[in-house]
């Protein structure tokens, strides 16, 4: 069995979680919205249509906070046909994904789903078809109180209370070749200072969310960040990133370590933005917004064979296996090892499109990277410890040396627990692994979950929704100090610790 050693103190701290980090992703795409979360008609969807078996797994999730429209479905949208009777919304082809949008579900639609789901919304501004005049139409619309047209209109249409929407990204992926109306760097930060300026000045509490590279592996990454943060460093809160990984090669091993690319990543966008602020003498920092990360392979090949100008077909749906939950909780892992600097993560997506839940007519059911995500939202909630890990390294084909084991401890001090998320990526061996627990008395270990199973390519189906799901390990142990635990080979661990009360 293969031997780590993990220290952890009180006192060596990264810092504290945004609970941001924990947010997902509907944009308007495939069946996300459209049979995903708004199912008009359906025996399963409550009075205003939003189906109700969908909010119950986004409600046990606790996601705190949900992009939207999109994603590439933004950059051609006018939010003004969503909006308004459904009966004179119109039709329109949506360019970035070549399908119909029948704009029945608009921002009105998705801010009442989102107070049932007991989330925030986080809204994108269309900056690649349009500019500053629609985006300060918009931010009029859902947050100014009223005496204006576009709060007026908003009250006409049944909202009489502002939407209050604090967080807003200057556009979508407009590094990106792909998308509606790409953008140098710098026509891109030209037009994100001065959208951002003026949506400021109508409402000074919005965040503002400039947009990254699209990937890690972008042409342009670097070069772009500091030529957009030099024009917008005083503008905007965050900078964007994405991130999507696929184990294209069926080589699992290498798939695993994925995330030493995502610990590069932020790394180098984090250093871009401490430089900006250094060469402008700032005061301020700029945070990151992960507002996209997931898996995203198994569906590309069908996705190309689909028929155009369909109205919500099966798009982006993978089907996630066993490997897949491990490697998104190991993207969590190195999400929360930075959460100094990353603020705002989005699983993309939440629901059928490459999302932790899929439906179908007759339900709902969670896919495998449900249960990371689901554990990192309920447990990982607190102060981030610097947590030293000594553990052996497996050549992998991309990253060189990477570690077999993934771990990161979380301390909340107001319920007085520590949680330790883990993953062991030994395809073979299970794994011995003390953890030094300094400054932590009368901590003992009070449940730890584990997530494994003998076959990678293993799935939940709605005939099988259980297959993959989390059990109770009950081994792990503290003594003197030092927890002792065996990790299952291929397994995403959980263990919670909490305070005895003093005699
Ligand atoms: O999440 C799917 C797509 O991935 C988004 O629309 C786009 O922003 C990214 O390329």
């Amino acid at each position: 069995m293969k031997k780590a050693q993990v220290i952890v103190d009180r006192d060596y701290t990264v810092g504290e979680v945004d609970k941001r980090l924990y947010g997902s992703f509907i944009e308007h795409l495939g069946r996300a919205v459209y049979g995903g979360i708004y199912q008009p008609g359906s025996p399963l969807a409550d009075e205003d249509g939003f189906r109700r078996d969908t909010l119950e797994l986004v409600r046990q999730l606790r996601v705190p906070i949900i992009r939207y429209p999109g994603g590439n479905f933004v950059s051609g949208y006018r939010w003004e046909d969503g909006v308004g009777p459904r009966d004179e919304r119109p039709a329109r082809a949506d360019l970035a994904w070549q399908v119909i949008e029948t704009n029945q579900f608009g921002l009105n639609e998705f801010s009442d789903w989102c107070r049932k789901a007991g989330s925030q919304v986080m809204m994108a501004v269309n900056l690649g078809t349009r500019g500053v005049e629609d985006a300060k139409n918009l931010l009029e619309y859902c947050n100014f109180p009223g005496g204006t047209k576009y709060s007026d209109l908003r009250k006409r249409h049944g909202y009489a209370q502002p939407h209050g929407i604090r967080t807003w990204c200057l556009g979508n992926e407009m590094d990106g070749p792909w998308q509606i109306g790409h953008k140098t760097a710098e026509e891109y930060a030209r037009l994100a200072h001065e959208t951002g300026r003026v949506m400021k000045w109508l409402d000074p509490d919005i965040e503002l969310v400039a947009c990254g590279s699209s990937g890690s592996a972008t042409p342009t990454f670097g070069d772009w960040e500091a030529t957009v943060l030099d024009e917008c460093y005083d503008t905007v809160d965050y900078v964007s990133m994405h991130q999507y990984y696929g184990n294209r090669d069926n080589d699992s091993a290498n798939f695993l370590a994925s995330n030493m690319d995502l610990d590069r990543f932020i790394t180098g966008v984090a250093a871009i933005c401490d430089y900006i602020k250094s060469k402008k003498h700032g005061r301020k920092t700029i945070h990151l917004s992960l507002d996209e990360w997931n898996v995203w392979y198994h569906s590309n090949e069908a996705d190309e064979k689909l028929e155009k100008w369909g109205r919500h077909p099966h798009q982006l749906e993978d089907i996630y296996n066993f490997e897949d939950a491990l490697l998104v909780g190991s993207m969590l892992i190195t999400m929360l090892r930075h959460a100094d600097r990353v603020k705002i993560g989005c699983l993309a997506q939440l629901v059928n499109v490459i999302a932790p839940i899929m439906t179908s007519d007759t339900g709902a059911w969670r896919q495998t990277i449900y249960y990371p995500y689901l554990h990192c939202s309920l447990f990982g909630h607190g102060t981030v410890l610097n947590t030293v890990v000594k553990a052996p390294v497996y050549e992998a084909k991309q990253y060189g040396d990477a570690p077999y084991l993934d771990c990161v401890a979380v301390h909340n001090e107001q319920t007085e627990e520590l949680t330790v998320f883990a993953v062991n990526k030994d395809l073979e061996e299970d794994m011995l692994v003390t953890l030094e627990l300094r400054q932590f008395p009368r901590y003992s270990v009070k449940e730890h979950l584990v997530l494994h199973d003998p076959d990678l390519k293993a799935v939940n189906t709605e005939r099988d929704p259980d297959r993959i799901q989390p059990r109770r390990a009950s081994a792990a142990a503290v003594s003197d100090g030092v927890l002792t635990v065996e990790l299952k080979n291929k397994s995403w661990n959980v263990i919670r610790l909490g305070r005895a009360a003093e005699r």
